[in-house]
C-alpha cells in the first residue's frame, strides 16, 4: 500500500466550467483517485476554487454582488456540479481561505529571506475618478492599427494587434468611464526566477517518465529565452491576499495583493490544510512536508496543457526557492483540448455544452464515459453530439448494459432471481478465464500509467468478452439439453456482473454501485485472480434484475441538442 497525493487544476470562480476543462484535469484526476484506493492505497485528492484576480472582480460587477459573496456563491454552485459528476475529492478548498493567506504570505517573506525577491517601479494608469490603478483590461479606447473603438489595453479584439494603454487613442476606464486617466508610478514585487533555472533544468531533466506534452512544454518555456525571466507577483488590485511577508507588513506594498498565480498554486498545500481543519483527516503535513513523511507520498498533477508552464516552473520555483522541504510534484499528467462540434468550446460566446446543462441532459455517467474514453491525450479530440450517441449506445447500452440485462432476466424466467449451482467449468469457462486475466491485466497496466484512453478501450473489451462469450456458449439453448451446463453458464455470468461492476468504478460509479447493489453484495474486491473473483457470489445468492442500466440515446435528441448548445449561452 502505497501514499497517493493527487490534485486536479483548480478551475476559476467565474462562472461554470465547460466539459472541455472537465475532462482536461479533474475527471482524469477523479478516475486515477478513484482507481487507486481501490486497489488499497492511502489517497489524498485534493481541488478548489481558484477564486482571485480581475476575472473574479469583473464577473462579481457584472452579477452586481460584492466579490467576497459572489465567490461564496460560486464555490458552493461548482462544489455541488462537482458532487453531480461524482468528483470525489476528499476536500473542494477555496484559494481565498484563511489558511492560503497565510501560507501565501510565509511564502512570500520566505522567498524574500531567501534573497529572491526584488522591488520593480513600472509605471500604470491610474484611474482619478475610480482611485484605482487599472490592470490592462480595465482600459478601453480606439485601436491606433485599426481604429476599432472598443480595443482593450492589452490587446485588439478586432486586428489582434498586442497593445500596451498607452496606445489607445483616447482611453477611458471600463469601470467609470472616466477618462481622467493617468500613468503613475508603482512599485512591484519580481520573484527572481532566473536564479532557479539550473534547478528547475535538472529536475525536469530528470523526469524521464513524464508525458511528451508536459516535457516538452516545459523546455520550451525554459529554454526560449522568455520563458524563465523574473514574473511579477503582486498587483494594484482590492481584491486578492494583501501583500505581507510572513505577518509583518510589506513597506511599500500597502494596498496591494499578491498575483492570482502566485497564490493559486499555493492552494494545493493550503487545501490540505482546509481538509485537515475541516475535521476530514489528521496531519496535513503527512502529505506535504517532506521532513513530516511526505518523502514516501507520490505526488500527481492533472492539468490542461496551458497549465503546463505554471506547473512545471513558476510553482516549482517558488518551492525549490524556499529551500525549505515542502513536497514536489512527482509526476505532471497533461492533456490536450477538446473541440466541440467543428470549433472550440467557448466560455465568453457559451459555446458547447457546460457542466450544469450536462446534468440537467443526462447522468453522469454517460458523460464520463464518453469524455474519459475520448480523453485529449496524445492530440486535441472532439466532441460531435453523432459521436456522443453512437458512442454510448453501443458501449453502455449495447455491450454492458445488454449483457447485464440478458442474463440477469435469463436466470429469472428459467430458474429463479438467486444464482443457480450448475456443474464445473469447461474449456470454453477456462478460455475465457484465461482471457479476463490476460485483459485485467493490462487494464491494470494502464490505468497505473494513467493511460486514460488505452484503459478505456481495454476495459470495454473487458466487457465484449463477456458477450461474446454468451454469444458462443448460448446458455438459452444448452438449457433445453443440459440444464446443470446452462446453470453454470449462469452462474459464472453473474459473477462477471460483479467483477464488472469493480473494474468499471472509476468511469462509471453509478452504474457500478447499481450492479453491486443488484447482485445484493457489497464485496468490491479487486479480481487479483480472476478464478476466484468469479466465485464471489455462491449458488442460492439472491439478485434482483437492474431496471434499464443505460438507456438509448435517440437521433431526435441529438438533433435537439446539437441545436440548443451551438448558440449562446445567456
Ligand atoms: N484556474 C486556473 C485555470 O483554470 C488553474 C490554476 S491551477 C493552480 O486555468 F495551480 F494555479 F492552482
Ligand atoms: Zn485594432
Amino acid at each position: 500500500m502505497a501514499r497517493h497525493l493527487i490534485t486536479s487544476a483548480i478551475p476559476y470562480i467565474n462562472g461554470i466550467k465547460h466539459l472541455g476543462n472537465l475532462v482536461g484535469s479533474q475527471l482524469p484526476a477523479d478516475l486515477y483517485a478513484r482507481y487507486l484506493r481501490q486497489r488499497g492505497h492511502e489517497v489524498l485528492f485534493l481541488c478548489a476554487t481558484d477564486e482571485h484576480g480581475t476575472p473574479a472582480e469583473l464577473a462579481a460587477t457584472k452579477a452586481g454582488k460584492p466579490v467576497t459573496d459572489y465567490c461564496a456563491e460560486m464555490h458552493q454552485v461548482q462544489s455541488d456540479i462537482a458532487d453531480g459528476f461524482r468528483l470525489s475529492f476528499d476536500h473542494f478548498g477555496r484559494s481565498s481561505s484563511p489558511q492560503n493567506h497565510k501560507l501565501t504570505q510565509a511564502f512570500a517573506g520566505r522567498l524574500a529571506e531567501m534573497g529572491l525577491i526584488r522591488e520593480v517601479t513600472e509605471e500604470q494608469v491610474y484611474s482619478k475618478a475610480d482611485g484605482r490603478f487599472l490592470p490592462d483590461r480595465y482600459i478601453e479606447g480606439t485601436c491606433p492599427n485599426c481604429g476599432f473603438e472598443s480595443a482593450r489595453g492589452d490587446q485588439c479584439d478586432n486586428c489582434t494587434k498586442q497593445l500596451d494603454p498607452t496606445d489607445l487613442i483616447n482611453p477611458h476606464s471600463t469601470i467609470s468611464g472616466s477618462t481622467e486617466l493617468e500613468v503613475r508610478e508603482t512599485k512591484h514585487l519580481y520573484l527572481r526566477q532566473s536564479e532557479l533555472k539550473g534547478d528547475l533544468a535538472e529536475w525536469i531533466d530528470s523526469k524521464k517518465d513524464w508525458p511528451i506534452l508536459t516535457t516538452s512544454i516545459a523546455k520550451k518555456w525554459l529554454n526560449d529565452g522568455d520563458g524563465l525571466q523574473d514574473r511579477g507577483i503582486t498587483r494594484d488590485l482590492d481584491w486578492g491576499i494583501p501583500v505581507k511577508q510572513g505577518d509583518q507588513t510589506w513597506p511599500g506594498m500597502e494596498g496591494k495583493v499578491f498575483y492570482v498565480w502566485f497564490d493559486a498554486p499555493i492552494e494545493y498545500i493550503a487545501c490540505a490544510q482546509e481538509w485537515e481543519d475541516a475535521g476530514k483527516g489528521n496531519d496535513w503535513a503527512r502529505w506535504w512536508r517532506t521532513d513530516k513523511g511526505a518523502d514516501d507520498v507520490t505526488y500527481t498533477q492533472f492539468m490542461g496543457k496551458d497549465n503546463v508552464p505554471f506547473h512545471t516552473l513558476s510553482f516549482p520555483a517558488t518551492i525549490m526557492g524556499t529551500q525549505e522541504p515542502w513536497k514536489l510534484v512527482d509526476y505532471i499528467k497533461s492533456f490536450n483540448y477538446l473541440n466541440y462540434d467543428g470549433g472550440q468550446f467557448s466560455t465568453s460566446r457559451g459555446r458547447g455544452v457546460f457542466m450544469d446543462q450536462a446534468l440537467e441532459i443526462l447522468p453522469a455517467d454517460y458523460w464520463r464515459w464518453w469524455l474519459l474514453s475520448h480523453a485529449p491525450e496524445s492530440s486535441d479530440a472532439e466532441f460531435t453530439w453523432e459521436t456522443f450517441q453512437t458512442d454510448v449506445n453501443k458501449d453502455l447500452a449495447d455491450v454492458l448494459g445488454n449483457f447485464v440485462s440478458r442474463i440477469t432476466k435469463f436466470c429469472r424466467s428459467k430458474f429463479s432471481e438467486a444464482v443457480p449451482e450448475g456443474g464445473s467449468y469447461s474449456a470454453a469457462e477456462e478460455q475465457l478465464v484465461a482471457d479476463l486475466t490476460t485483459r485485467v491485466r493490462t487494464y491494470e497496466k494502464h490505468m497505473d500509467a494513467i493511460e486514460v484512453r488505452k484503459a478505456a478501450t481495454e476495459l470495454r473489451a473487458i466487457w465484449a468478452l463477456g458477450n461474446e462469450y454468451l454469444q458462443a456458449n448460448a446458455p438459452w439453448t444448452t438449457f433445453k439439453t443440459e440444464p446443470e451446463t446452462a446453470a453454470m453458464q449462469v452462474r459464472l455470468a453473474l459473477n462477471l456482473i460483479r467483477i464488472y461492476a469493480v473494474l468499471s468504478a472509476p468511469f462509471i460509479p453509478d452504474a457500478s454501485a447499481t450492479l453491486l447493489a443488484a447482485m445484493q453484495t457489497d464485496d468490491d474486491s479487486w479480481p487479483q485472480d480472476v478464478g476466484s473473483a468469479l466465485t464471489a457470489l455462491p449458488a442460492g445468492r439472491a439478485f434482483t434484475v437492474p431496471d434499464n442500466l443505460f438507456r438509448k440515446l435517440t437521433d431526435e435528441e441529438r438533433e435537439g441538442w446539437a441545436e440548443r448548445f451551438a448558440g449562446t449561452r445567456d
